[in-house]
């Protein structure tokens, strides 16, 4: 006869190792999640961009064409690489480099990207591409680019990077930092429909799943707004656009900005 003090206790102990297992299984996934989530999420990342990004770039390349084209009449402020009609372009976030087409001959370019996983693709794509020279792939986000000197950059270029940085402002100040007098920000960026349209509305409900899916990437910032508030820039020309993708998840990213400040 168990007495029910002894029923207790074999309770106790039945639940306690039922416990257990979830207890130290959620534990280990913290753990793991804590020290390698961000390498495991940029690793996914990286991997699918290319893949998911090829409709849109073969649909919008004509387009970005015309966008950059002015950079063929852009001259470098160091005397000697104007002499040469050398460029210095820095591109923020290049992931694995999808506007080399664009860049004059002759560019010496260096790139912020803070995704490691990026770097090898970045350099297999720039293989083809012999008349740019390479000059530094550089592992950090666009906030903080300490390795690229003051007035030491003739153009600075960003395609859709401005949604997942942390913050638009400070990125806007470190370009201005690194651009040379007279050097120009292209940018290409999707932004947050007009007040009043459902798209605005369903872009400010789904950004916090859009941003969990595709690693920080914002649906509802006025980047053409924060561009336009921003001090410090002598000039800037820009403009909405609709891209023309329309079908599955391209609808929710459609409206564009695209432009140029110049310092
Ligand atoms: C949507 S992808 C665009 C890649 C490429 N520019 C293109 O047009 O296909 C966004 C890129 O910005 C990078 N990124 C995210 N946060 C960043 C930050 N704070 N500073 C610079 N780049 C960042 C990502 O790693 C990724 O390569
Ligand atoms: C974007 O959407 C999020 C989540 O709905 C919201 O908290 C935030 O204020 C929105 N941002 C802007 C600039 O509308």
């Amino acid at each position: 006869m168990s007495t029910p003090q002894d029923d207790g206790s074999k309770n106790s102990m039945g639940i306690s190792t039922y416990l257990t297992v979830p207890i130290l299984v959620g534990l280990l996934l913290y753990v793991i999640n804590k020290k390698f989530g961000k390498t495991i999420k940029n690793w996914l990342f990286a991997s699918f961009w290319n893949r998911a990004m090829k409709e849109y770039h073969a649909t919008m390349r004509d387009m970005k064409k015309s966008h950059f084209d002015s950079m063929l009449q852009h001259k470098s402020t160091d005397a000697d690489l104007r002499k040469r009609s050398v460029l210095r372009v820095l591109e923020i976030g290049a992931g694995p480099g999808a506007n080399f087409e664009f860049f004059p001959k002759n560019s010496k370019l260096m790139v912020v990207e803070p995704n490691a996983f990026f770097e090898p693709m970045f350099y297999e794509n720039q293989h083809k591409y012999p008349d740019i020279k390479m000059e530094k792939f550089i592992v950090s986000s666009a906030e903080d680019m300490k390795e690229v000197e003051d007035n030491s950059i003739d153009i600075v270029v960003s395609t859709l990077v401005l949604c997942s940085v942390t913050s638009v402002e400070r990125t806007l100040s470190e370009v201005q930092r690194v651009l040379a007098p007279g050097g120009k920000f292209y940018y290409w960026e999707h932004v947050h429909d007009k007040p009043g349209t459902w798209l605005h509305l369903v872009q400010n409900l789904l950004s916090p799943l859009w941003s969990f899916l595709f690693d920080g990437c914002n649906l509802n910032r006025s980047i053409d707004q924060t561009v336009l508030g921003c001090k410090g820039f002598s000039q800037v020309e820009q403009k909405r656009f609709n891209v023309p993708l329309k079908n599955g998840l391209w609808g929710f990213i459609r409206v564009h900005v695209m432009g140029q400040a110049t310092k």
